[in-house]
This record gives C-alpha cells, sequence and structure tokens, in this order.
C-alpha cells in the first residue's frame, strides 16, 4: 500500500495546514491574496493557469495548491542587480521545490522570459491569466492584449496593484468593459470575468 494511503485523516489536514503555513509564510507584495487563489482555484477547477510575474513564487504556489490542472509561471528577472535577480530566482526555485516534494502543489511549470515573448508562441487556452507587475496604463493593456486572446470564454483575469497604481493599471482596469470586482486591500487586485455569476458569488463569498 502506498505510504500516502495509510495515513490517518488527522495527519492529513494537519499536513494541509503545514502546507497553507508554508504558502502564507512566503515572502511578497502580493500576500494577503493567497486564500483567493486558492478559494478560485477549487471554484473554477482550471486547466491552465498563467501566472505572469512569479518572483519568489507565491502566487505561482497558490495557483497551484491542490489544482490538478497546470500553473505555467513567467518571469524574466530582468530588473535590479545580477545579485538580487539571483536571489529571486534561487528563492522562487526553492520554495516550489518545497511545495512540490511535499506535495502542496504540483504540475508547476517555470518560464523565463519576457512576457510578450512567451506570448508570441503560447499555444494553449488559460482558464485564468495573473497580470502581476504592469504598473503602467500602457504596460497593463500591452500585456492584457497579448494573452487576453488565449483566454477561454468565461476565463478569469486578475491584475494586481490597482490600488498601488490608480491612474495607472488602476485606470485600465476601471475603463475594462466586463463584469469585475475590486479586492481593496494589499496593493488591491481586481477581477474580470464575462461569467457575471462567478462575480456576484465572488461578491457575496468574500464580503466585497
Ligand atoms: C511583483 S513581482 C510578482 C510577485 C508574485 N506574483 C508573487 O506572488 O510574489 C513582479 C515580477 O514580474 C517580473 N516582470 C516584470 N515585467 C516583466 C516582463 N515584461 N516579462 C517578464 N517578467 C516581468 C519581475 O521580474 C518581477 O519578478
Amino acid at each position: 500500500m502506498a505510504a500516502a494511503a495509510i495515513l490517518h485523516p488527522i495527519i492529513r489536514r494537519s499536513k494541509r495546514n503545514h502546507a497553507l503555513q508554508f504558502i502564507h509564510s512566503i515572502e511578497s507584495t502580493w500576500k494577503g491574496h493567497e486564500d483567493f487563489a486558492i478559494w478560485l482555484v477549487q471554484k473554477i477547477q482550471p486547466k491552465t493557469v498563467v501566472d505572469l510575474g512569479f518572483d519568489r513564487g507565491l502566487s505561482t504556489i497558490a495557483f497551484a495548491y491542490k489544482n490538478p490542472g497546470h500553473v505555467y509561471g513567467i518571469d524574466w528577472f530582468e530588473e535590479g542587480t545580477y545579485a538580487e535577480k539571483s536571489f529571486a530566482l534561487d528563492t522562487a526555485f526553492r520554495n516550489i521545490a518545497r511545495a512540490i516534494r511535499f506535495n502542496y502543489a504540483k504540475n508547476i511549470h517555470l518560464i523565463i522570459g519576457p512576457f510578450h515573448e512567451v506570448s508570441k508562441t503560447w499555444n494553449r487556452k488559460i482558464d485564468i491569466l495573473h497580470i502581476d507587475w504592469a504598473h503602467t496604463y500602457r504596460a497593463a493593456k500591452f500585456h492584457f492584449d497579448n494573452w487576453q486572446r488565449y483566454l477561454r470564454d468565461e476565463g478569469v483575469v486578475l491584475i494586481h496593484d490597482i490600488l498601488s497604481c490608480p491612474n495607472e493599471v488602476g485606470r485600465f482596469f476601471k475603463e475594462l468593459p466586463f463584469p469585475k470586482i475590486l479586492f481593496p486591500d494589499h496593493g488591491g487586485l481586481g477581477v474580470i470575468c464575462s461569467d457575471k455569476k462567478l462575480i456576484e458569488e465572488i461578491r457575496t463569498d468574500w464580503q466585497l
């Protein structure tokens, strides 16, 4: 019998708690949105999540938690000194390796490259697209336009820093002509989806 099959339910539960504790311990400016990411994945059971900007891995691991689908984290680490870039990449690999080793997450694929270059050869439909770091209006529009064409009809787009940059990415989010909702904390996480029912469910369940 496989080792996992003989685990007592209490041990399995505490293992899950370790997973959540670990996820919550990862340093990030995105901290605070992990629980919603985990909720959303359970809700829509995505086959494919694309996470634009994985940095030290928090959002990517949160999207991969208990997710049988595939999560693609994309980052270029183009900013900062060589030491800073290496540190971020090493930390991401360490966090993701740990999540996979302890079975907190699986099917994580890291792609090192600029978002727009990766989008040129992308060939999978996307259920959840997360855009983190497009702070200017122009960058937000550029990345949204490049990736939105791969989104499934009722796919969900999350955009971070809506409130940190209200006149830039915030204005872009405001202008988008889709049903939407905003988490008004931790920098502001905007959610858009053509499925109005899902947006209403988020509003109710998350008391927004
Ligand atoms: C705020 S961090 C992402 C945080 C991450 N979502 C988390 O949960 O901790 C933004 C990341 O996007 C990356 N990035 C910014 N612009 C990029 C681009 N055009 N192509 C690839 N990566 C980019 C940066 O290197 C940085 O690591």
